[in-house]
């Protein structure tokens, strides 16, 4: 019955957001973050790998890190769900926003449009310090992390690591599509990390969470669907 009700709203929705975390890869192979056994954050410390700090500590471990994390994602696909959202994009132009805490691509993949990456993307990576013109005249010395020839400057992952800010232009764009939409579709994420989760609470839209398990956002929600984003959002998204 729920799985209909969302379907009308969906229908009737001028304006949709998906807001999306790590679950949303689970069914493509990418591990979470927060699962008790299997979750990246299980394995290693977060401020060990996924700060700034920890970066400029050990730049090698760090970089290394996440060059592992860049190659599983390019060996892996988007799932049915990814695909789902992309084909209800492509059938009703401008209608549906992502906003993604995801960095693995696959919505990109799937051939989502404008998809608001908030924590930025695994397989980019930028400057450490302010770039200065001798790092921006050549090319980064390969290494483990590459680095500018004439200043030492390194390169670091286009993420974005706790204690940082998100890329202002994408929160923005994010923050107005979850106040102006009528419908925010929240799966597969924990929803602990803000600002990413605090957009399913700024909404004035209904609120749909789609997950497995419970999580921190099911208190937001008009309606709780307890299942995967593969399965469920080929049957949300199907006209
Ligand atoms: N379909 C839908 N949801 C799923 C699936 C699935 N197949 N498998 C797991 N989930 C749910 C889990 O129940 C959990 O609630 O996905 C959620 C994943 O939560 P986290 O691992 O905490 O990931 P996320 O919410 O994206 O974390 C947010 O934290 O570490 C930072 O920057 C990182 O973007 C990440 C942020």
């Amino acid at each position: 019955m729920t799985v209909d009700v969302v379907r009308g709203w969906l229908r009737a929705a001028d304006r949709v957001v998906l807001l999306s975390g790590a679950g949303m890869s689970a069914e493509s192979g990418v591990p979470t973050f927060r699962d008790a056994q299997t979750g990246l954050w299980a394995k290693f410390r977060p401020e060990d790998l996924a700060t700034e700090d920890a970066f400029r500590r050990d730049p090698r471990m760090v970089w290394d890190w996440y060059a592992m994390r860049r190659e599983m994602v390019a060996k892996v696909s988007p799932n049915a769900g990814h695909l789902a959202v992309a084909a209800f994009q492509q059938r009703h132009p401008g209608r549906l926003t992502v906003a993604t805490q995801n960095v693995d691509g696959l919505h990109q993949g799937a051939g989502s449009p404008g998809v608001l990456a908030l924590h930025g993307n695994v397989a980019e990576d930028k400057w450490l310090d302010a770039s200065r013109p001798c790092c921006l005249a050549q090319t980064p010395v390969p290494g483990h992390p590459p680095s500018c020839a004439t200043c030492g400057n390194l390169r670091r992952p286009a993420v974005v690591w706790f204690g940082e800010m998100l890329p202002a232009d994408v929160l923005a764009a994010a923050e107005e599509a979850a106040a102006a939409c009528d419908l925010m579709l929240v799966v597969g994420t924990s929803g602990v990390v803000y600002p990413a989760a605090g957009l399913a609470r700024a909404t004035r839209g209904r609120v749909v969470v789609v997950n497995p398990v419970a999580s921190e956002l099911d208190d937001a929600a008009d309606v709780v669907l307890r299942g995967t984003a593969a399965t469920l959002l080929p049957q949300l998204l199907e006209d």
